[in-house]
């Protein structure tokens, strides 16, 4: 499969330079989700082809798909306790690390898998990389029993944080609500801008009826940013 646009192309410049920047064998690794991560997990197909002995945990159902499709050998965190590196991708990044993540509805996997990761490296196209977070719309993973109830619970919490009035919409999918791969809606908080990432993500999730949500803080220790030239800077 080749890239067919230059964003896809900048994505696969990121996913496919973590491979030799990164990736050694006997490694234990965290799979992420999206179309950039999932240009890693088929380099990773590939060296995996070429003797490379690796072992992956998938932060989606998506991604262990394309990794048993690509034969990536699978494993669960039960069975490995920790992991050594995960790559993931972002949906923003701002230049302390922060990121939104959540675009492809896998928020919940993907901190799962993060939390458990000695490293986590995150791999972007350009675009991605901003000044501050919150042009895109911030992912909240609500389970799905009175969810408007959350909602407003929500709503509340950015009134007190000085953030009044941010639309809050339940992401939609062929007709009917998104549900994740644990069975939950996702409200996508159009905030605009994100004054204080840290403190919003350390408050949302106290909220009942949040399960999680798309503000990693102090997550990602290195960043590789893809160009559409198929060229790549890595920052930490
Ligand atoms: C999925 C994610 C993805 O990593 C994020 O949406 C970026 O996706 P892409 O690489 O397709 O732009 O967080 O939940």
């Amino acid at each position: 499969m080749q890239p067919s646009n230059e964003q896809d192309r900048a994505k696969w410049a990121a996913g496919t330079a973590v491979i030799d920047a990164y990736i050694r064998d006997g490694m234990k690794l965290g799979l992420g989700s999206g179309t950039t991560s999932h240009w890693f997990v088929r380099a990773l197909g590939e060296a995996v082809s070429n003797g490379l002995n690796v072992v992956g945990v998938p932060t989606s159902t998506g991604t262990r798909d394309l990794a048993l499709e690509v034969g990536v050998p699978l494993t669960t965190l039960a069975e490995v306790g920790r992991l050594d590196l995960t790559v993931d991708g972002a949906d923003e990044i701002d230049p302390a690390g922060h990121m939104i993540k959540g675009g492809g509805a896998c928020l919940l996997w993907e901190r799962i898998i993060a939390d458990t990761s000695n490293k986590v490296v995150c791999v972007v196209d350009e675009g991605k990389v901003v000044d501050q977070l919150g042009k895109f719309p911030l992912p909240i993973e609500v389970v799905q029993y009175e969810w408007q109830a959350t909602e407003r619970a929500i709503s509340s919490l950015l009134d007190e944080l000085g953030q009044p009035g941010v639309k809050l919409t339940r992401r939609e999918k062929d007709g009917g609500p998104l549900v994740t791969d644990s069975g939950n809606f996702i409200v996508d908080a159009h905030l605009e801008a994100i004054k204080d990432p840290i403190a919003l993500d350390s408050q949302l999730n106290w909220i009942p009826g949040v399960v999680e949500n798309g503000l990693f803080t102090g997550i990602a220790a290195e960043v590789v940013i893809g160009r559409a030239d198929g060229s790549h800077d890595i920052r930490d």
